[in-house]
Parts: C-alpha cells; structure tokens; sequence
C-alpha cells in the first residue's frame, strides 16, 4: 500500500449531500418496459416499472434468464424496449449518455491497454484531452489502491484487480447512474466483500444512484436501500422490498438482526417459488 499520499483518496470523488428524500422525483424512471426479441419470438421483459431515486441503491435478483441484462442494457440505452420508457432527470434517456455508466461481470477491459488507459477509456470516449483524461483516470485508480498498477496490463492483474479498474473506468465519467451487471460474480468471496465495501464508501461520498443485479441475496440485502425480485416467463418484477437495516452495514452484525432474517426468507421463498416453475405465465 502506497503511504506517500495522505489525502483521502474518496477526496476525488464530487460529493454530494446525503439522504434520499423520497418526495423528490425518481432520477430513472421506468416505465412499463417490454421487450421481444423477435428472432426468438418471445417476450423476455413484461411491463417493467421501476423508480430509482438519486443516491438510492437498488439490487435486480431474479432466476437466469428473467432479463437482468436485458432491462439493464435497456436502462443503459444499448438496447431499445420494445414498448415503454426509461427517463433520466424527467428527460427521455433511450440512448447511451455520460449520465449512465455501465459494469459488467467479465470486466471488459481491452487485454492491449494498461490499467491507466482501460479506466481512461470513457473519458476518451466522451472527448477528453490525454492529459486531463489520464490525471482523472489516476484519481479513480488511486481510490481502489491502484495506482501503482496503472502501467500494467489486465493479464497482469488479479480479477479483484480487473473489476476495481472496471469500476474505476465507470466512475471517471462521473455518471448519475451506475448499471452493474453481476459485477463481482467472478471475484473470490473475500475480494467480493472488500469491493462491496468499496463500492458502499463511494456511493455515500457521490450520492450515485445504483442498479445492481445480483445472484446473491445476501450481496442484495448488504448493499441495497432497495430489492427488486424478479420472475421469468417473461420476465417481470415479482415483488419489492425496502431494506430497512442502518448504515454503515459493515460496522455490526448485520446478519444478527430479526429484519434481514425476515428479508432473506421472504425473497428466498420467491425465488424458490419462481425457480421451481411455479411463477408467472406457462411458456
Ligand atoms: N439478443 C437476444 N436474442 C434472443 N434472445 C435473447 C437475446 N438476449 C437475451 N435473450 C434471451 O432473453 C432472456 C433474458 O436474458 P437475460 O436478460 O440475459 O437474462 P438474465 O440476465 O436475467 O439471466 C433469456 O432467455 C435469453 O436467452
Ligand atoms: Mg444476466
């Protein structure tokens, strides 16, 4: 660990004040959100409404294939919903935009660039002079300890590695919303819960609003203001859940609390329900 620098490395990052006030308008809006995929002829979104207010952090869990990604890719305007809406600060949002970073599982990261220039890519993208784009990406690399890798290749680096710069790369752009697609569904389960850590820090320090899908409803409950319970067949939302457990949650014994009991059970028991073929529609 670098000891030169004794700035707060969270010092980069644009702070905003906290606190979700659930009176102001959603940030993203989604609005019943549908999408067949044509050469399949099947509908794999059915009607999808979800609001995410700024500084909220919302967990997708849901069985394989009920359109994570999907709905994701749409909100990130990589895709278009078939039928439906996504808007962003009351304005339509149905194309990319620095407003909305994307992260994926499998890192993404081009094996030809160094560390640097993989979290310099959004910022290069968007148009930025090398030296200001290059200044920026360091700062980012700097708050996940990186800075002494940011000559080094991806085929150099740990897979822990490999998604701090994917995140870094994400947050250079300075995006209001970050999309996050299972992105430490590869990392070893201790990589996983420092970068869950991380990942909670840098949202109080920029009141970022997140989506993020996961597999884990432990990795939900931690993170998230919000859980989102998805079905299949087609893919839609099952049910909604307010995570009521106090921040910062790596302080105590979260799992000790009678509310993560009661919430882990119930979404437990919906996806037990929906994974053993006995939610939503036949076929
Ligand atoms: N481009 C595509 N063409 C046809 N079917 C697709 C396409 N992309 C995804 N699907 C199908 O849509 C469903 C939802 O996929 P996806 O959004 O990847 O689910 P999840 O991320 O929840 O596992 C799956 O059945 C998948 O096979
Ligand atoms: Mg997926």
């Amino acid at each position: 660990m670098s000891s030169q620098s004794s700035a707060d490395p969270l010092s980069v990052l644009p702070v905003s004040e906290g606190g979700t006030d659930p009176a102001a308008a959603p940030l993203l809006q989604i609005r019943g959100v549908s999408r067949t995929f044509r050469s399949v002829d099947r509908k794999v979104l059915d009607d999808v409404d979800l609001d995410v207010a700024a500084g909220e952090f919302v967990s997708l869990i849901g069985p394989s294939g009920c359109g994570k990604t999907t709905l994701l890719r749409i909100v990130a305007g990589l895709l278009s919903a078939t039928t439906g809406s996504v808007s962003l600060g009351g304005s339509p949002s149905d194309a990319p935009s620095r407003d909305k970073a994307m992260v994926f599982q499998h890192f993404n990261l081009f094996p030809w660039r160094t560390a640097l220039a993989n979290a310099a890519y959004g910022l290069e993208l968007q148009g930025v002079g090398k030296r200001e784009r290059n200044e920026r990406a360091l700062e980012y690399l700097r708050l996940f300890g990186l800075e002494e890798f940011a000559g080094q290749y991806p085929g150099e680096l740990s897979g822990g590695m490999r998604q701090r710069i994917g995140i870094a790369r994400a947050l250079a752009i300075e995006p209001k919303v970050l999309l996050m697609d299972e992105p430490f569904g590869a990392l070893d389960a201790l990589t996983r819960e420092r970068l869950q850590i991380e990942l909670l820090r840098i949202c109080e320090t920029t009141h970022l609003s997140v989506v993020f899908v996961t597999h884990s409803i432990d990795e939900a409950i931690f993170l998230s203001d919000r859980i989102v319970v998805m079905g299949t067949h087609p893919g839609r939302v099952v049910e909604t859940f307010d995570v009521d457990l106090r921040r910062p949650r790596w302080t105590y014994d979260m799992r000790a609390e009678p509310s993560y009991a009661r919430i882990r059970a119930r979404v437990w028991e919906l996806l037990d329900h929906e994974m053993s073929g006995h939610g939503g529609a036949p076929g």
